[in-house]
């Protein structure tokens, strides 16, 4: 698949076919996403793959009540493995270690995106009782949670935000008449919906 068409087709998805998704596929997918840039090329995460019907419950008790969590056929836990991120940079680690989740997170998602997958990104759940669901170790924090399975919904681009309106030049606030649009067709389509 084309790369804008990957991009721009990826949406949230929260309803899915009840079929199952190959582990190869899954492992195809963490193998291209594992290529996201790091701090350090640390590569500070880890994963699990959730299948079992009563864990993916009880996450999705623990992602707030997120009740549609437990239809998707897989639940991709990202653990963020700081220590080592913290120890290169100080400060700095505790950021540079959510940020390189944050990247990988998003490459498993347009990389299952193009094999023909939806995903969603969960971000509210309580930590320790996603910690305690899959034993997961104390100094390891579950940063990120994905579901991914076949999409039972169609969706369309949503709308963004104009670059040409939060985009400034050489200084804050500078803008420059010629930044041209390269979505304006598809910006038109969305907006008359
Ligand atoms: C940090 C973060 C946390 C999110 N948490 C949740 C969540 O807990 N539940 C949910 O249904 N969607 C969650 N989302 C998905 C967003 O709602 C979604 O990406 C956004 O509305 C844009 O829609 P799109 O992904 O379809 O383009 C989260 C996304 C991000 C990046």
């Amino acid at each position: 698949m084309q790369f804008k068409n990957v991009f721009l087709g990826r949406r949230s998805i929260r309803r899915y076919q009840d079929k199952e998704v190959p582990l190869s596929v899954i492992a195809e997918v963490l193998d291209l996403a594992g290529y996201a840039p790091s701090s350090g090329n640390l590569q500070n995460w880890k994963f699990i793959i959730v299948t079992d019907k009563e864990k993916k419950q009880e996450l999705a008790d623990a992602c707030l009540q997120q009740s549609w969590m437990s239809e998707a056929p897989v639940h991709i836990v990202i653990c963020n493995d700081h220590e080592d991120v913290k120890t290169h940079y100080g400060k700095l680690g505790r950021m540079y270690s959510i940020q390189n989740c944050a990247n990988v997170a998003m490459g498993i998602m347009l990389a299952a995106y193009d094999q023909g997958l939806g995903s969603c990104w969960v971000g509210s759940f309580d930590n320790e009782a996603v910690q305690r669901i899959l034993s997961i170790p104390e100094e390891m924090d579950p940063e990120i949670i994905l579901t991914i399975g076949y999409s039972e919904e169609t969706k369309t681009p949503s709308l963004r935000e104009d670059p040409r309106d939060i985009t400034y030049f050489n200084k804050w606030g500078e803008k420059t008449s010629f930044f041209p649009s390269h979505l304006e067709q598809l910006k038109k389509k969305i907006k008359r919906k």
